[in-house]
């Protein structure tokens, strides 16, 4: 059985003033297994942050199903912790304290969640900066704190929209590496959106190729580079490129699909 099992999922807005119909998310179909690490990718619009929030209980499909561990999701839930772009962290609470909110909402004891926040926090490179308050950390190391908060409450599926949209390409590289060694140490199960090609190549196991809007999937890829993965030696290998280059040729023949729809019109 898979940690997430999407199935003929589809969604349709309706703007409540309008009336009009937009339908994002076609009919999609894939499977998430237990410990995988699986990215999304497709065309801006094509309803990604849309697939991501049904899964995350957020909002509710129109048709088709979503399952997490056997069970159908109908609401948000401890089981799945969400990493946005906006890192959503407490302001007003130190770096511990927002590590550790999840563990004493649940009612750990003081002692053991502190001893797992700073274990957690020690895992993203942030362990010194506990006493901190996240205006005191800068753009990276907030990131940091969104993936560790979520990792300490140990949710059965973590889903990542874009978490590295913002930061500059440097720092981002190096949180692919950070994550990509938290992901091999933990084997989290993951579902990752990405407009990145290479980022999602580096970090997955599966790659989710969606076509333009109403989405469907076009092809599901398979990452066979070996783990553990660093940017040095990654992207030497000729799989990276190949695997790259096999995403960028479905994402650009959507493109294709797109220009021909447009000069029909
Ligand atoms: N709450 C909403 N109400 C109405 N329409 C919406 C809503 N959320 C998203 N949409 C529409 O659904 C479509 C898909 O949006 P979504 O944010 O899921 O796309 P995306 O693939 O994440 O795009 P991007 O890559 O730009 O982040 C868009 O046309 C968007 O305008
Ligand atoms: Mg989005």
């Amino acid at each position: 059985m898979n940690a997430l099992e999407i199935s003929q999922l589809s969604k349709t807005y309706v703007d409540s003033y309008s009336g009009e119909e937009v339908t994002a998310v076609g009919d999609v179909s894939f499977g998430v297994a237990e410990g995988e690490f699986v990215s999304v990718l497709g065309p801006s619009g094509c309803g990604k942050t849309t697939v991501l929030n049904i899964v995350a209980g957020f909002v509710r499909g129109t048709g088709g199903s979503v399952v997490v561990d056997g069970k159908p999701v109908e609401r948000p839930g401890p089981d799945r912790g969400v990493v946005f772009q906006g890192h959503a962290l407490f302001p007003w609470k130190t770096v511990l304290g927002n590590v550790v909110f999840g563990l004493r909402i649940r009612g750990v004891p003081r002692a053991e969640r502190t001893a797992r926040g700073l274990e957690f926090l020690d895992l993203v490179g942030l362990r010194g900066f506990e006493g901190k308050y996240p205006h005191e950390l800068s753009g990276g190391m907030q990131q940091r704190l969104g993936v560790a908060r979520v990792l300490a409450n140990e949710p059965a599926l973590m889903l990542m929209d874009e978490p590295f949209a913002s930061i500059d390409a440097q720092t981002r590289r190096k949180l692919q590496e950070d994550l990509t060694a938290i992901v091999e140490q933990q084997h989290p199960t993951v579902f990752f959106v990405t407009h990145d090609v290479d980022e999602a190549v580096f970090l997955s196991d599966r790659i989710v190729v969606l076509s333009g809007r109403p989405s469907r999937v076009r092809e599901i890829v398979e990452v066979a580079l070996p783990r553990p993965r660093t940017w040095r030696t990654t992207v030497e290998l000729p799989e990276f490129r190949a695997t790259a280059n096999r995403v960028n040729e479905l994402l650009a023949g959507d493109e294709d699909h797109a220009h021909a729809v447009d000069a029909s019109s």
